[in-house]
């Protein structure tokens, strides 16, 4: 029955790459093109599928190759949403945006520093040009914006460390900036901190091709990274939609998850040493290549995900995989969120090894990308589903791998999982089907106001919050869910026209209460920033969260390292 819904959609497509997935979708000069091999489709979806089953993309060919790059800043300030206010999240929260006193221990700026910083870093590496100034005081967002006078730029981690030493003698507060593309506020000043961004140390400083060991600074871009690996025959264990932008340093500060996660694991396992430069300038070199080191407490575990307020991350070891070419990416569509539940878990028998993506989209995420990106289409028309899910697998034999892959998505149709679906058949469509995934955050950006909550759920209870949100909300909502299934990552969005109080007030604190009773995680990737500095408590005990604010107290006593972010204000003394 199931086989013959499938003969009808014609959908079900071989994918059968020479290159991986992500040759193409992260270089796009790179030259290479994909062609499905002569017996890459057409014959036969493993043992229990017939030839017939599986067709060509009956024309509907590709979606073309998007090769999003994350989000271009000087793109955003050209939408020109900046006004003078000093409000903190100066789109518009309204009365309930968090308000936070500068805290009068800071000292300002005054032109011996100035005079200072160039002599560390020459006069060129000290940015007190407004317009970029205008860039680097503003988050991807537009949400939170801040009133830096000035940027910094050092090249080494000697220069960093003179930075801070100088920076905590005068109780100069600095906020330590990577791409700008955090979600949280945190990334960008809150009044007047000096911006210390770490663009200029972008080097590559070793690869052992044996151990996959990587080693770099801290300002090299995502992106830049996973070619350079790409051309040694390796991926980073990373990868998240705002590639182009997002440097290592950011990454290891926020313990970015991103969209292998399920594959790869988290940073606090892949990242293998740290170099750090603290507060007062010393440097703590970490910066180990082994992978077994059990000698004492492993004090890099502080610093990833501190977000900047223990100390400015200025190199990175971590281990990569090696790649492997037999890459398939299949975009499907399920009638209830119940479906990509067991989808998820039956993805997880059945794939074991391969799985490398299991991210999921609702029909309200879809729709955006629809209407607002350019260029895309939906992959499974002319239906629009409740749900859609993309399953990536990543291995090392293709027959094999394709005929797992076909065996489940089969089986899988057959128990009803799967409403409808498609495999890409090349680089292109599995680029397109990324790019569907990874654009919803700029989609929602396009529609207007975004209210964006990151949260770690259970994966049964997860969809229950976006419905009960929705039915909170009514019409003047446009509710909106997506995410890292696989992960137990829910990232449940609110879309409306503008910013206001009543629609602040109908979400918060409703969705912390909810994840707090359900004992899920009110970050589960972005990080607490400004936003969410003060909900801290909605997923961690006093008790953490004082012994969280001694570290602080020991590491950065006069709290000058991203001051107002991560701890509440009423136990940090600083703010
Ligand atoms: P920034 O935004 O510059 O900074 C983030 C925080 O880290 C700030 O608190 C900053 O002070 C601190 N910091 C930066 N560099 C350093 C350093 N060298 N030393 C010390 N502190 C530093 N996040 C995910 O986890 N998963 C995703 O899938 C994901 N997808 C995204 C998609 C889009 C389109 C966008 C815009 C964002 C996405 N993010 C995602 C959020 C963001 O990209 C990540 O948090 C990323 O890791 C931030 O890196 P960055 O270099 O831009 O850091
Ligand atoms: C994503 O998974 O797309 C990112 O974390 C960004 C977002 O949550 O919007
Ligand atoms: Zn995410």
């Amino acid at each position: 029955m199931r086989m013959e819904k499938l003969r009808a959609t014609g959908r079900f497509l071989r994918y059968s790459p020479k290159v991986s997935v992500f040759d193409r979708r992260l270089s796009s000069n790179s030259g290479k093109s994909i062609h499905s091999s002569a017996s890459g489709y057409g014959n036969g979806f493993g043992k229990k599928c017939r030839d017939d089953v599986i067709r060509k993309w009956n024309g509907r060919a590709c979606f073309g190759l998007y090769g999003y790059q994350g989000k271009n800043f000087r793109d955003c300030m050209e939408r020109g949403v900046l006004d003078d206010t000093r409000r903190i999240q100066h789109r518009g929260f309204g009365s309930l945006a968090e308000k936070v006193q500068r805290n009068a221990s800071f000292s300002t700026l005054n032109s011996d520093d100035i005079s200072h910083f160039k002599g560390i870093l020459g006069e060129k590496n000290v940015v007190e040009d407004e317009e970029r100034l205008t860039i680097a005081n503003t988050d991807w967002m537009h949400k939170y914006r801040g009133s830096s006078k000035l940027l910094l730029q050092p090249r080494s981690t000697e220069e960093v460390s003179q930075i801070l030493k100088y920076c905590n003698s005068r109780n100069l507060a600095v906020v330590p900036q990577g791409g700008n593309t955090g979600l949280v506020g945190g990334s960008v000043p809150v009044f007047d901190e000096v911006v210390v961004n770490m663009s200029l140390m972008n080097n590559v400083i070793s690869f052992d091709k044996v151990s996959g060991i990587l080693v770099c600074e801290a300002g090299c871009i995502l992106e830049n990274l996973i070619t350079f690996l790409d051309n040694q025959g390796f991926i980073m264990p990373l990868d998240l939609g705002a590639k182009g932008s997002c440097q290592i340093g950011g990454n290891v500060s926020t313990n970015a998850g991103g969209l292998r996660l399920v594959r790869y694991g988290s940073l606090h396992g892949t990242v293998l040493g740290l170099e750090v430069v603290l507060a007062n300038g010393d440097v703590l070199d970490m910066l180990g290549t082994l992978r077994k080191d059990n000698t004492g407490y492993d004090l890099k575990h502080l610093f990833i995900g501190s977000e900047g307020s223990l100390g400015i991350v200025t190199k990175v070891s971590i281990l990569t995989p090696p790649k492997l070419f037999s890459v398939n990416v299949a975009f499907l569509a399920c009638q209830d969120y119940f479906s990509c539940q067991k989808l998820l878990v039956e993805a997880k028998r059945k794939l074991g090894e391969i799985l490398s993506a299991f991210e999921f989209l609702d029909s309200h995420a879809l729709d955006l990308v629809l209407n607002h990106l350019d260029g895309v289409r939906n992959p499974l028309p002319p239906t629009i589903h409740n749900f859609y899910v993309l399953i990536e697998t990543t291995g090392s034999d293709e027959t094999c791998d394709r005929e797992k892959l076909e065996a489940f998505l089969v089986h899988a149709m057959e128990g009803g999982l799967i409403s409808d679906g498609a495999i890409a058949q090349d680089i292109n469509q599995a680029s397109a089907f990324w790019y569907i995934r990874e654009g919803v955050p700029e989609a929602l950006m396009k529609a207007g106001a975004v209210y964006k909550y990151d949260l770690s759920l259970p994966v049964e209870k997860m969809y229950d919050l976006v419905d009960e949100m929705r039915t909170r909300l009514g019409d003047s909502a446009n509710v909106v869910g997506y995410g890292h299934l696989g992960d137990g990552n829910l990232h449940l969005n609110v879309s409306t026209p503008q910013y206001d109080d009543k629609t602040l007030a109908q979400i918060e604190p409703f969705v912390y209460e909810w994840t707090s009773a359900h004992r899920g995680s009110i970050s589960a990737e972005h990080g607490l920033g400004l936003m969410k500095a003060n909900k801290i408590f909605y997923s961690k005990p006093t008790a953490t969260v004082n012994l969280m604010a001694s570290i602080k107290k020991m590491l950065d006593p006069k709290g000058i390292l991203n001051p107002y972010k991560v701890l509440p204000h009423s136990i940090d003394s600083h703010s």
